[in-house]
């Protein structure tokens, strides 16, 4: 811990304080103004927390300027071009890397827990035919906490995290993948001990019975990617729900459903499915300078989506990384005529060249190119932020585990600027006007 501090003053009493300094491994200093409100009487005001480190944690680091990702210190290019992502798994909830016989271990405990509760399955029934897969996913990944009753009284163990943490990795692709086949009206199809994390999620999507899913490695291989660049990215919207929800002592697996809700929106993980839509509604290569002028002239206030990042303000590493896969694949495939990534690749280049994104230095995030990865894959529009869930589940249960296991763990509990009605005297209904 650092020594030095800052003076806070109020200018209007001249009454002052110190606030010590802490210095992290990286990243700016902060300041720790949490006796503010007992010495002064104020709080601090950062909506959207731009400014808050809410937090500590030894996980996962973003260097937003300089385009740096770091899982427990791995940079995120290693990772991505040496690694599974069980692997990084072990890795984000464990702090190292796995020797042999540890990945060995950690991969069967995975492959026996990918089956769920036959009981579990009946409430996918309880939703219309058309409805939306994150909300399958959030009901029934809320739906665990009932199955695993054990796990909110022996929430302190470590070994009961771990296992809580295990199942969720193992269940996520399933609950996914039977989330489509129920849309579909197709049978669920379940998880086979024998393939690898990625093939079994595929098999469960695509197979379907007397029809084996015919497994292709680039496919198989750029899907891996897409999973170990989402698989955490530090104290985000639906993280921070998880660890604020969790900071009650909830059931993990209801905190998991309230990070999923999070990141269904647009603004966060559900941006991969709309920047699929946005391309068709551009339509066409032709459209592009016409559609780019409305966010410039702000006339449409939608954005472009798959472009900007609250951290990320020179480029967003995990982007580089999958764009090289997402270009692989589309090669491969020999897709790059379809229109569709006609006008992603075009969009792209007219973006990068355009004066007001590189003035707001708004560049494509990792969701531009997952975007089309997986719809080159055959994964349905709808399943997009489902996909990105999957990932991430990994990411919200080691930063739960983490806040889980601080000493003095406190409920989280913000403060607000009131600027509501003063105090006034209750009207009966008869008497307002
Ligand atoms: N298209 C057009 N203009 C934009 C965009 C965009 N995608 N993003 C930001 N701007 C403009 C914004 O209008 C503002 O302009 P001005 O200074 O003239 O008012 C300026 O850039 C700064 O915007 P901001 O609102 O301060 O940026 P933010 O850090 O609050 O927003 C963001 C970050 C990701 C929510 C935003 O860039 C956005 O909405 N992007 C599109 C959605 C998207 O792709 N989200 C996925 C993020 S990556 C996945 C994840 O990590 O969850």
């Amino acid at each position: 811990m650092s020594r030095e501090t800052v003076t806070i003053t109020d200018n209007r009493t001249g009454k002052s304080m110190e606030c010590p300094i802490i210095k992290g491994t990286h990243g700016p200093p902060v300041i720790n103004c949490q006796s503010l409100y007992k010495e002064m009487g104020m709080f601090t005001f950062d909506p959207a927390y731009v400014t808050t480190a809410s937090c500590e944690s030894r996980i996962t680091f973003i260097d937003g300027e300089k385009g740096i990702l770091l899982y427990r210190g791995y940079p995120i290019e290693q990772l991505a071009e040496n690694s599974s992502y069980l692997e990084v798994c072990y890795l984000l909830l464990n702090g190292e890397l796995p020797t042999e016989e540890q990945m060995k271990s950690f991969q069967a405990s995975i492959c026996q827990h990918t089956m769920l509760h036959e009981g579990l399955l009946s409430f996918y029934k309880g939703f219309r035919h058309d409805a939306h897969p994150m909300a399958m996913l959030v009901g029934v990944v809320g739906a665990l906490s009932g199955y695993y009753s054990d796990l909110k009284t022996d929430i302190k163990s470590h070994e009961y995290r771990m296992g809580s943490a295990i199942r969720l990795i193992a269940k996520m692709p399933t609950i996914a993948a039977n989330s489509y086949k129920y849309l579909i009206g197709q049978p669920y199809v379940y998880p086979q001990t024998n393939l690898s994390y990625v093939a079994n999620f595929m098999n469960m999507m695509f197979s379907v019975p007397r029809e084996p899913y015919k497994f292709n490695e680039t496919a198989i291989k750029a899907l891996e990617i897409m999973l170990i660049l989402h698989a955490d990215h530090e104290q985000n919207a639906s993280t921070s729900t998880v660890r604020l929800a969790g900071s009650s002592q909830a059931h993990p697996y209801s905190c998991i459903a309230g990070g999923i809700a999070t990141l269904w929106g647009p603004a966060h993980g559900g941006a991969n499915e709309a920047v699929i839509r946005m391309l068709q509604e551009i339509g066409n290569v032709k459209n592009i300078p016409k559609y780019l002028k409305k966010f410039k002239d702000k006339s449409d206030p939608t954005r472009l989506m798959g472009f900007g990042h609250r951290v990320y303000k020179n480029y967003d590493p995990r982007a580089k990384i999958i764009r090289k896969s997402c270009h692989n694949l589309l090669h491969e495939l020999d897709a790059t005529k379809e229109p569709l990534f006609e006008i992603a690749l075009e969009l792209e280049r007219i973006a990068l060249s355009d004066d007001y994104f590189i003035k707001r230095k708004l560049y494509p995030n990792v969701d531009f190119y997952s975007g089309m990865i997986l719809s080159a894959l055959g994964i349905p529009l709808n399943m997009f932020t489902v996909m990105f869930a999957v990932a991430r589940s990994v990411g919200w249960i080691s930063q739960w585990m983490e806040m889980m296991e601080e000493e003095d763990l406190r409920i989280g509990r913000p403060r607000q600027l009131y600027l509501g009605a003063a105090q006034r005297d209750y009207v009966p209904m008869d008497q307002r006007t």
